[in-house]
């Protein structure tokens, strides 16, 4: 789905954004109608708290929207949200309260709030709509919530209708929508053209595993290749997930959902850059022919891994992935996937974390995750755990034992694949919200792109 700004008329409705701070003032200016009206109402300028004010036909004529005070206003939280949602049908406009990132903010939280999933039944979209305001660029928000909303849709779409082949699908008519170029090796080519463990995870499926490929964007532009896991169900394979851990694996694509997500935000904004995509899309099935614990395979970039836990998937495809992005140097190279539970434990389900070697970068990633509201965090690239990666009759162990530091020893594991890009970015993303909060509805989420769409806008200037 998508949604965009409405069109300022002079039926659109006004919208006072006032925080406790102003609320004195705010009453004070107000005719006594109002006044009364917002007492009557209790309007306390509650963080959320909507008050529609009649007219004096008695249809909605005003809106007084809650804003708290700074410590129940935490930038990032898409508050706003709560306030479009509670809204009657109708069109508004933010009139008074908020100014630059907080105004921005907030339009941002308006539409994200619009998200509905209703591929499987109707369910109603969000009735408020809202006029654009115009010290903003409304188009260049529009694209990041249709950017979003592809990343949620994408991975609220089950296993069922979103398996390797329908993935592929998608990834095409993503390319075929911004004139990019896709291409797709599938099955025994994946072995033909050296890349064993992508076929090595997959190949247990009905569906046969793949690696997607898109480029687009000027020849001579600086490189910025994405790589996104596209695991479409994890069963854990072999070493089988509990009912309640495979539960949620359907957003086991939710690597490769977000990065098609930003690559629409970077097509649809032209961002001088030559883009590529790749992600390798599989499901890790159970089937006579599945691989084992203590296989050993021998990956593109000719490292040997030794299979400890078959659950630990994701990382083999992605070093295939990985090591391919690599050969071609880009300026940076940027990975994300649902990788570990670790992460989750670490730093729960809102905030991924990150690694890079890039000191520079990394700065630029928590600037951005900030000021987008896309909160991100680094973690360490810690090489003392290296040691933990080696097994006896290998190069690599896909699972190491003890399990402490999960996240970084699978990010570790990634490191392993690249030596010629400029800079490498890992990100360890949740891809979900477990519960709805403002302008984050249950389900499928897309973490990162915005704020490593803002990275990539800041290092390639136009
Ligand atoms: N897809 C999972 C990671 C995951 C689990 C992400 C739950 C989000 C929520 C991944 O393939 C996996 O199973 N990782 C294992 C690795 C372990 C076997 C070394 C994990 O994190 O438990
Ligand atoms: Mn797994
Ligand atoms: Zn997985």
């Amino acid at each position: 789905m998508s949604v965009k700004f409405a069109q300022f008329s002079d039926q659109s409705i006004p919208v006072d954004v006032v925080s406790k701070k102003n609320l004195p003032p705010y009453l004070e200016a107000a005719s006594d109608e109002t006044r009364n009206w917002l007492k009557a109402n209790a309007f306390t300028a509650k963080l959320g708290q909507t008050v529609l004010i009649p007219g004096k036909d008695g249809a909605p004529a005003r809106v007084a929207a809650g804003w708290g005070d700074a410590k129940s206003r935490i930038r990032g939280r898409l508050h706003m949200g709560t306030v479009a949602t509670a809204l009657p049908e109708g069109e508004y406009y933010l009139a008074s309260g908020l100014e630059g990132e907080e105004l921005e903010e907030a339009a941002l939280a308006w539409l994200l709030s619009a998200y509905v999933f209703n591929r499987y039944k109707e369910k109603s979209a969000a009735k408020a709509r809202l006029a654009a305001p115009d010290t903003l660029n409304a188009k260049r928000l529009e694209t990041l919530v249709a950017g979003d909303f592809l990343t949620r849709d994408l991975i609220n779409t089950p296993a069922s209708d979103m398996g390797p082949e329908a993935l592929e699908q998608a990834f095409y008519n993503l390319g075929k929508a911004h004139g990019a170029e896709c291409t797709a090796i599938h099955a025994e080519a994946l072995l033909e053209q050296n890349f064993p463990m992508i076929h090595a995870v997959g190949r247990a499926s009905d569906q046969a595993p793949r690696l997607l490929d898109m480029r687009w964007g000027k020849l001579d532009a600086p490189k910025v290749t994405l790589v996104g896991k596209g695991v479409c169900f994890d069963t854990g394979g072999l070493n089988i997930k509990p009912g309640a851990s495979m539960g949620l694996m359907k957003k086991d694509m939710g690597g490769a959902a977000t990065v098609m997500g930003l690559a629409h935000m970077i097509m649809s904004l032209e961002l001088p850059i030559r883009l590529r995509v790749l992600v390798p899309a599989v499901e890790n099935s159970i089937s006579a022919n599945a691989f084992r614990p203590q296989d050993v395979l021998t990956s593109r970039k000719g490292l040997t891994v030794e299979i400890n836990n078959t659950d630990a998937e994701g990382r083999l495809v992605l070093a295939d992935a990985l090591a391919y992005g690599d050969e071609e140097s880009p300026d940076l190279l940027i990975c994300n996937a649902t990788l570990t539970g670790a992460a989750r434990v670490a730093l729960g389900p809102d905030v991924p974390p990150f690694f890079t070697d890039d000191d520079a970068l990394a700065a630029e990633v928590a600037q951005a995750a900030k000021q987008c509201s896309d909160p991100l965090w680094r973690m360490p690239f810690w090489d003392p755990y290296e040691a933990t990666l080696e097994p006896d009759i290998a190069d690599l162990d896909n699972a190491p034992t003890g399990g402490f530091a999960g996240s970084i020893t699978a990010a570790l594991f990634l490191r392993r694949f690249v030596e010629n890009a400029q800079s490498f970015v890992h990100l360890d993303l949740y891809g979900w919200t477990p519960v709805a909060k403002s302008a984050r509805s249950k389900g499928g989420a897309c973490q990162s792109a915005r704020a490593i769409l803002q990275v990539i806008e800041q290092r390639f200037p136009k």
